[in-house]
């Protein structure tokens, strides 16, 4: 059996990153995963469906449309790992209009039922930096502070998941000029 690990990060903060740079320093030592994006999943049905013009509109559609989405692609996605090593790039909660959504909530997790659980963080300001910076994306702008209660709803919202699966949790910093240390990291939790 594969493992699986899930990373989860709030926008901007690097977690597909630092998962590239992990994929890259592991395939050297021939340990291999598949990298699956879970927004991806849900955009694919999105755009399908006529309902959104790009993924960060996404977060915005109506909760019950998010949800279905999420139940589509938690099943697609388990569906597609079978037994290989797998690491599904997604959210522990999603801030939209309404307030915070669990990312994997009971129905996702009983598709996924992952080892580990890795929380991309590091401090407010940097993560507002890069999601300045990044002309790529239709990024949310709030404050530092928000971002903070983000993260931290995120940790709390990860304790749950544990608690449901028996998964670990693993917290990786991607702080500035220390990307190569949030990859070494990564690495090791993936070997
Ligand atoms: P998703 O595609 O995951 O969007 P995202 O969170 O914006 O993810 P990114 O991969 O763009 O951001 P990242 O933080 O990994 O940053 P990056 O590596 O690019 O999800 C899209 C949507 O799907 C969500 O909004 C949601 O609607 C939906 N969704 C997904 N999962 C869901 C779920 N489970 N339930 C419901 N909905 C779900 O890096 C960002 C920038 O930082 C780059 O410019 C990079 O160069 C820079 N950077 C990175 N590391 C460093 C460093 N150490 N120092 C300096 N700069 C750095």
């Amino acid at each position: 059996m594969g493992k699986k690990v899930v990373v989860t990060g709030v926008p901007g903060v690097g977690k597909t990153t630092v998962v590239t740079g992990a994929l890259e320093q592991l395939m050297d030592e021939g340990i291999t995963y598949t990298s699956i994006n879970f927004g991806t999943f849900m955009y694919e049905v999105a755009v399908r469906e006529k309902i959104v013009e790009n993924r960060d509109e996404m977060r915005k559609l109506d909760r019950t449309i998010q949800k279905r989405l999420q139940k589509e692609a938690a099943a697609g996605i388990a569906a597609a790992s079978g037994t290989m090593n797998v690491i599904i790039d997604t959210h522990s909660s999603v801030k939209t209009p309404a307030g915070y959504l669990a990312g994997l909530p009971e129905w996702v997790l009983r598709e996924l039922m992952p080892d580990v659980i890795v929380l991309v963080e590091t401090d407010e300001d940097q993560i507002l930096q890069r999601r300045l910076g990044d002309e790529s994306r239709v990024r949310d702008m709030e404050g530092a502070r928000s971002i903070a209660e983000h993260q931290q709803f995120n940790r709390s919202l990860a304790a749950a998941y544990a608690m449901l699966t028996g998964c670990t949790v693993k917290i990786v910093r991607n702080e500035d000029f220390l990307l190569d240390r949030a990859v070494r990291e990564m690495a090791d939790i993936l070997r």
